[in-house]
């Protein structure tokens, strides 16, 4: 499955390594996420480390991710318009890093995770006890990467 997606996508570890790099110096550098991101990690290398095995497993299929995204995004201090700045900044770095299907492949993909965080924090704002399962309360497959449903 992964030899595959390498080949119908043309990424790599190198290029999602690239990507994953060279998209967080442009969130810390960015003036609104920036701070969001510095009140929350000090220590840069291991959130890098983590990304590039999300995009691993978000984008290729190697399994390489355990993680709780919805959990850390629960209690963030974000709106819709945070998430649309992340991916335009996202998009910029995809087209610039990735060959054109490899670019077009982690857009999607990043767009449909960016829906279920939002409605992820979105839920746990009305009740704060609670951090939504995606699968179950919206019928969404994204965070659960075993799936590809393209
Ligand atoms: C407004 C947009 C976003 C903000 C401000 C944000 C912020 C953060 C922060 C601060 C962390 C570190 C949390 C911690 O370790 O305490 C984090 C982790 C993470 N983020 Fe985001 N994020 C955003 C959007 C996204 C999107 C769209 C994706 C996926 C496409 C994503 C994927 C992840 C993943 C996989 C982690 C690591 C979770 C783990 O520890 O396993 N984030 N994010």
């Amino acid at each position: 499955m992964t030899a595959a997606l390498m080949a119908e996508t043309g990424l790599n570890e190198a290029i999602l390594t690239a990507l994953v790099h060279r998209f967080y110096d442009k969130v810390r550098a960015d003036p609104v996420l920036g701070p969001i991101f510095a009140a929350r990690i000090t220590d840069w290398e291991p959130h890098l480390a983590r990304m590039v095995e999300f995009w691993g497993s978000v984008a290729l299929m190697t399994g390489c991710y355990h993680g709780s995204p919805v959990a850390r995004h629960a209690d963030l201090p974000v709106t819709w318009a945070h998430f649309e700045r992340w991916l335009v900044l996202f998009r910029a770095t995809a087209d610039q890093v990735c060959p054109p299907a490899g670019a077009a492949h982690v857009i999607t993909r990043a767009e449909r995770i960016a829906r279920s965080l939002y409605f992820a924090i979105e839920d746990a704002a009305r009740d704060p006890d609670v951090v939504p399962d995606l699968n179950r309360s919206h019928g969404m497959s994204q965070i659960d990467l075993s799936k590809d449903d393209t």
